[in-house]
Formats: C-alpha cells, structure tokens, sequence
C-alpha cells in the first residue's frame, strides 16, 4: 500500500513509519524536524518525506502536490501529527497556546483531509484514519485542551464516514497508551517507563492498522 503518515519523526509516527516500510508498504511521511527526515530519507530511500507544517494549509497543500505527483493517489491516510498542552487547570493555559494545538490537531487533520480525500475519491477507495486518544472518548484534570482536540477528532471522523462515498473509510483509532515524548510531557517519569515503547506498540499496531478497510468506515476503534 501507499501510506501517507504525517508526524513520522519520532514516537508513534516513526515506529508506525519504520513497522510499515519494513512490511514493504511505501511511505510518505511529514513532520517539521528536518534532521529527522534526512536521516529516514537515507534509511529509506524507497519512501518519500518531506516537510510540512500541518497547521498551515499551505505547507500541506505543496506537501500532498509533492506526494501526488511523485507517487500517486494513497491508500491509507495517517493522521497522526499531535500535541499535548503543558499540564495547567484550563484558565491558566494562555490564549496562544490553546489556539496552537488547535491549529495542529485540529486544523491539522482537517488540512490533510483537505488535500488527500478528492483524489481517493477520484479512485474510490481510500483509509483515512485519524489518530485519537482515550482522551478523545473520556477526560482528564490540566489537559482540557488536548481533550478538546481529541473529543473533535472522534467528532470529525463521524461526520467524515457520513459523507464519504462507497469504497472509502474514516476510523478514529486510539492508540493506547505508550512511552512516548508527549506521554512523559503529561505522565509522572516513572509512570510514563512503565508503558511500552513505540517500537513494542509498532508490533502490533502496524499489522492492526493495515488491515483495515472500508467496512470500518464510521468505527471508534482501539489499538491492539
Ligand atoms: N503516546 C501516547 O500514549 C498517546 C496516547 C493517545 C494518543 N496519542 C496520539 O498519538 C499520536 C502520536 O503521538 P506521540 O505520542 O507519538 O507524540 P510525539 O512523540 O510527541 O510525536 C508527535 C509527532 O507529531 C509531529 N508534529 C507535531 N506538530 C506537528 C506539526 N505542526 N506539523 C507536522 N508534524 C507535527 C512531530 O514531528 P515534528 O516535531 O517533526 O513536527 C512528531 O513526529 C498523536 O496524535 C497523539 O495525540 C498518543
């Protein structure tokens, strides 16, 4: 398959990135660090990564030009790319930030729906899943912001998978929970080293993943 997933310099993104290549899928990949998709452009020469900014509609519209051209219409689309806030009650969190990780999380999916979906349309057929959380289906104290965004994503898909020809699907997948950089950003240390790493997650949750289809389109689902 063509995979397009954007957030792929660390974390969930690039061990989803590296399982997925290595089960011989073609990958185009963002993210804003560009040390980081230098050293995945050598490591895979095969695949495609390019920067892009996802809560700049421009950034993703030249990105998905680039990826369309050199590749064609993608099969699955990842939504991946996210932030947390720092942990505060939801009156002490500034107006910027708030609107920032909007602008990611939100936006950002929206963006990339934006610039993918008429050429999958086009083909009648298409994934698009869009990474959510379990705070996108219950809540936290001093995370509201990132709980907004993730209840938004569940929201969103719904209504994608209400509008979206026969052959294509939206899925909310959330992934668990993993030790990852924006995991230690809101969990204690210790608690954060007892969950599994992404490359552990990967192996499962790439294979998970790859199996989806179109008659998931409209499901909440939760990775293996
Ligand atoms: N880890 C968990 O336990 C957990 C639990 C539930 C849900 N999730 C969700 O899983 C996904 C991955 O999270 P993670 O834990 O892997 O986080 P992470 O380690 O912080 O990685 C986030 C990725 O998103 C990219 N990104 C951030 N802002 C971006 C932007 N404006 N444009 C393009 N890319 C951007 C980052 O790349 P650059 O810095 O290169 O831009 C990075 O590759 C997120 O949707 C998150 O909400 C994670």
């Amino acid at each position: 398959m063509l995979i397009w997933i954007t957030g792929c310099t660390q974390g969930l993104g690039l061990a989803l990135t590296e399982s997925l290549a290595k089960r011989g899928h073609t990958i185009i990949g963002c993210g804003r660090n560009e040390i980081a998709l230098q050293r995945l452009s050598e490591q895979m020469p095969n695949c495609l990564f390019i920067r892009c900014d996802v809560a700049e509609n421009e950034s993703v519209e030249s990105f998905a030009e680039e990826a369309l051209i050199a590749h064609g219409t993608p099969d699955m689309v990842i939504n991946n790319a996210a932030i947390i806030n720092d942990p505060a009650p939801l009156w002490e969190i500034p107006a910027d930030e708030f609107g920032h990780l909007t602008a990611v999380n939100i936006n950002g999916t929206a963006n990339v729906i934006r610039h993918a979906l008429p050429a999958m349309i086009a083909e009648n057929s298409g994934i698009v899943v869009n990474i959510s959380s379990g705070w996108g289906r219950s809540t936290s104290p001093e995370v509201a912001p990132y709980c907004a965004s993730k209840w938004a994503i569940e929201g969103l898909t719904q209504a994608l998978a209400q509008e979206l020809p026969e052959g294509l699907a939206a899925i909310a997948l959330n992934p668990g929970i993993i030790n990852t950089e924006m995991l230690r950003r809101c969990f204690p240390e210790d608690e954060a080293t007892s969950y599994p790493s992404p490359e552990i997650w990967a192996n499962t949750a790439a294979p998970f993943i790859e199996n989806l289809s179109a008659s998931d389109n409209g499901k909440a689902l939760t990775a293996p």
